[in-house]
């Protein structure tokens, strides 16, 4: 794919597109926007900054809080990790992560689990999830944080987004939607500059945070590396042209944790709310706080911009103050103390009082948390009927990662270790377990109830003891781990990205031990994402494999539930197995060839995964939407609807003009800090400070950023999630699932479209259903397909179009196993 560097931003990307309410169908920011305008009508200017700029690391008790307004009683944000559980307390529950809920393909379950999750956030009185994640999408499967988001597919990401979204907005919790964007691999993380096409941005990467605006995302997070040479954080192309503009996103854009690197370029380019806030020059010791103050002062930052920040971020408040959830509780946890008692700004040290009050939020999470676990085991193999395990005379368990923690759950912080079974990767990702279910605790009470004989042995590396062990047993389980994360973190060399997709601990070693004495072994995986597995795939004694992924708490209550035929698997893989690293195509970057400029183009274009094995025609060990189920399932009479057509409109017409709501004192003095106030050093605070020369040296400020008149909109803009057009039915493919085995299960029939020509993957998936049926039972599945589904990106007109390509619909059991298929007649969209 050509990438053309010169034509890249069709427009330059400025003014910074100022949030009005959004318009739309639903029209569901209006109501958070009339709120949101009288509030911040009603703030000084250090007022309103306050409420733009983090107080500092660990300054507060959250992981990133503002400033507040203590005039009007309002406290400060807080905004705490992570996309599986809050981390950093106490008495949270530990979810499964992204990856496996992507997995079970039940739209239920994405949903469930966002609004489990929102509840316990708002029970510890935090206003904003920093979850769930979209990018990285999943381009290399080494990607160190792969995990913490859902499928390198982007229709599936966006799925699960924006169930995940709702789920936690429906509890009181403004999510977050991270980190935008291309931030997919950890090296280099800080400063590696992305090169992308724009066709590719929009049907991969950009896709999936369409979908969480459209969802109704209240936060986006900019992510760390650089996109055409400019930091996603002060980026205008991708957050003011494409976000704010072509998404019409209304909520307010947070910086990864120091991705904000300029007072003006970030101002200016989009950023409404700098986390964690502190690390500028004196006097200000931040890049906004007292520095945007006089900023806009300056005239370097409009007061129309400045004002656009703090409307969007109250917006997200209002707009989720909904149902039960209309009040603001209070803060009872700190992130930087396990005691009751400790400092209320840590980085001061200072001011000690009661800062953990022990609040349980687990609810009854724990039953989700296991079902979701059970529903995202992929079996991969299974043969001679191994599983589901009928009262075996005896077990054996084989290996490190089916054990306990010594020490206990969260022995190793943020789990930066690889001692026990893994049941979530590390960094920032992670929350504490409020207990950990291993598969080996699981297994032994379930062969007690079956009076099997049972044997464990943990350790990976007494390779005779694993043989001895599973030598006489009627069935051997055997448990192997790949382990990854944020970067900040590095374990066995592993920083953060995979170095390679082995198994780690000596796991592969492990499995072809214990396989070579007993005939009935089952593999068990944990791991982040893909490893290289088809050695097991073929091995003879390897009667059945399945991947358990990073299922959370409840670990081995979930495994033992499918292993012994309680619930019957669904779990598709969401991500292809290929047999080598080098079969994947797309590669991560380790040794930049310039360390200090680390650069990348993400030349596959659109074909990753799945779309790369179909277009280099290689076979995988298993693809992308496989999984066995404990019965089979039939395909048959597929049949398309062609819908009325709509008529789609590119959306044209300007915006308003930028409005400044109420009228702030522009007097030095009056913005400088009060005589008599006591600092918290080293909070960060709104106020010039004394002496302050309040005149612009020389405006740097690029062309059109201080234009506040009225802007053009985009043809594909127009509405939260881009042109509602995107959003039409245009056709309904329907099918007849049924259940020819012997027991009742859950098949997941995919439709994927192939949108034709040499520039289009062999198919996309487009559609999902999870459909439950007892033996012989069949039912008719729908899909619907929108515009936006069977659309290309054209860079010239920067509108979505569906080309005159001929195209094909198929419906099947995985991304290779197609079982049924149509052309989609043409139709006048
Ligand atoms: C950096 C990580 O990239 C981000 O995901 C996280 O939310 C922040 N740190 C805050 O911990």
């Amino acid at each position: 794919m050509a990438i053309h560097h010169h034509n890249r931003f069709p427009h330059a990307g400025f003014p910074s597109p100022w949030a009005d309410g959004g318009g739309g169908a639903e029209e569901e920011w209006t109501e958070a926007y009339i709120k949101a305008g009288a509030f911040v009508a009603n703030l000084t200017l250090p007022e309103k900054v306050n409420l733009t700029t983090g107080t500092g690391w660990e300054a507060d008790r959250c992981v990133g809080m503002t400033g507040s307004v203590p005039r009007l009683g309002f406290r400060g944000f807080c905004l705490q990790d992570g996309p599986l559980g809050v981390r950093y307390t106490d008495h949270n529950s530990a979810f499964p992560a992204g990856v496996n809920v992507a997995a079970t393909f039940s739209r239920r379950l994405m949903r469930r689990r966002g609004e489990a999750m929102g509840e316990e956030f708002h029970g510890k009185g935090i206003d904003v999830q920093l979850g769930p994640v979209a990018g990285p999408l999943g381009r290399v499967p080494q990607g160190g944080r792969n995990w913490e988001g859902f499928s390198p597919d982007p229709y599936l990401t966006g799925v699960a987004m924006a169930e995940t979204i709702q789920g936690i907005q429906s509890r009181g919790v403004v999510a977050c939607a991270k980190h935008y964007i291309l931030n997919e691999q950890e090296h280099y993380r800080n400063r590696i500059d992305v090169q992308i096409d724009d066709r590719t941005m929009h049907e991969l990467y950009l896709w999936p945070f369409a979908d969480a605006v459209r969802a109704g995302v209240g936060s986006v997070m900019c992510s760390y590396n650089k996109i055409h040479g400019e930091y996603a954080c002060e980026n205008p192309w991708a957050t003011n042209y494409l976000l704010k503009n072509e998404l019409n996103f209304q909520g307010f854009v947070m910086s990864d944790w120091g991705a904000q690197h300029t007072t003006l370029g970030s101002a200016l380019g989009g950023l409404d709310m700098a986390m964690p806030g502190d690390g500028g020059r004196p006097p200000y010791g931040s890049l906004w706080g007292g520095a945007l103050t006089e900023a806009v002062l300056k005239g370097e930052v409009p007061e129309w911009r400045l004002d656009d920040m703090v409307v969007r971020i109250m917006a997200a408040y209002f707009k989720v103050r909904v149902g039960n959830y209309t009040t603001r509780p209070e803060i009872n946890f700190s992130s930087w103390t396990k005691k009751e008692v400790g400092p209320l700004y840590s980085a001061s040290n200072q001011t000690y009082t009661v800062v953990n009050e022990f609040v349980n939020v687990q609810g009854d999470h724990g039953e989700l948390i296991r079902e979701i676990g059970a529903k995202s085991i992929v079996l991969l193999k299974n043969e001679h009927g191994t599983l589901p395990l009928r009262n075996p005379s005896s077990i054996a368990v084989i290996g490190e990662d089916a054990q306990d923690t010594p020490g206990g759950p969260n022995a190793c912080p943020e789990r930066n270790c690889t001692k026990g079974t893994l049941a979530m990767g590390y960094g920032s990702g992670t929350a504490d377990y409020p207990y950990l279910i291993s598969p080996a605790t699981a297994l032994r009470a379930q062969a007690s109830r079956d009076n099997t004989s049972f044997t464990t042995l943990s350790g990976n590396w007494d390779l005779d003891a694993a043989k001895k062990a599973a030598s006489n047993a009627s069935v051997a389980i055997v448990f192997a781990m790949a382990h990854a994360g944020e970067n900040f973190i590095t374990i066995d060399g592993n920083a953060g990205d995979r170095n390679n997709l082995t198994l780690w601990d000596n796991g592969d070693e492990l499995i072809k031990a214990v396989a070579s004495v007993n005939p009935r072994t089952v593999v068990v995986l944990h791991t982040v994402g893909p490893v290289i597995i088809d050695y097991a795939k073929k091995h003879p004694n390897i009667t059945a494999i399945l991947w358990a992924g990073l299922p959370g708490q409840e670990s081995g209550n979930g495994l033992v539930d499918v292993l012994y035929g309680k619930v019957n698997p669904q779990g598709r893989s969401p991500f292809t197995w290929g047999k080598s690293v080098e079969d994947y195509g797309a590669q991560l970057l380790f040794q930049a060839p310039n360390p200090t400029a680390p650069a990348q183009t993400f030349d596959e274009g659109v074909f990753i995964d799945y779309r790369h094995f179909a277009k280099a025609s290689i076979a995988s060990s298993f693809p992308f939407g496989f999984g066995l189920s404990y019965t089979k399932f039939s395909y048959s009479e597929i049949n398309v609807l062609v819908q009325p057509a709509t008529g789609y409109k590119a959306t044209a017409g300007s915006a308003n003009p930028a409005t400044t709501y109420g009228t702030v004192n522009k007097d030095p003095l009056a913005n400088t800090m009060p005589a008599g106030f006591t600092k918290i050093t080293p909070y960060v605070y709104p106020w010039l400070v004394n002496g302050n020369n309040l005149t612009s040296a020389s405006p740097v400020s690029p062309a059109g950023a201080l234009d506040g008149s009225a802007q053009p909109r985009l043809p594909a803009g127009g509405a939260p999630g881009g042109n509602p057009g995107l959003y039409d039915v245009v056709y309904t493919i329907s099918a007849t699932i049924q259940n020819t085995g012997k027991v009742a299960g859950t098949e997941i029939p995919q439709l994927y479209v192939q949108l034709g020509g040499q520039e289009n993957p062999f198919g996309v998936l487009r559609g999902f259903d999870e459909v439950t049926l007892d033996p012989n039972e069949s039912r008719t599945v729908t899909f619907n397909l929108t515009r936006r589904d069977i659309s290309n990106w054209n860079t010239t007109t920067q509108n979505w179009e569906v080309t005159a390509n001929e195209k094909v619909v198929f419906i099947g059991a995985s991304a290779v196993d197609l079982r049924l298929n149509s052309s989609l007649p043409s139709a006048e969209w």
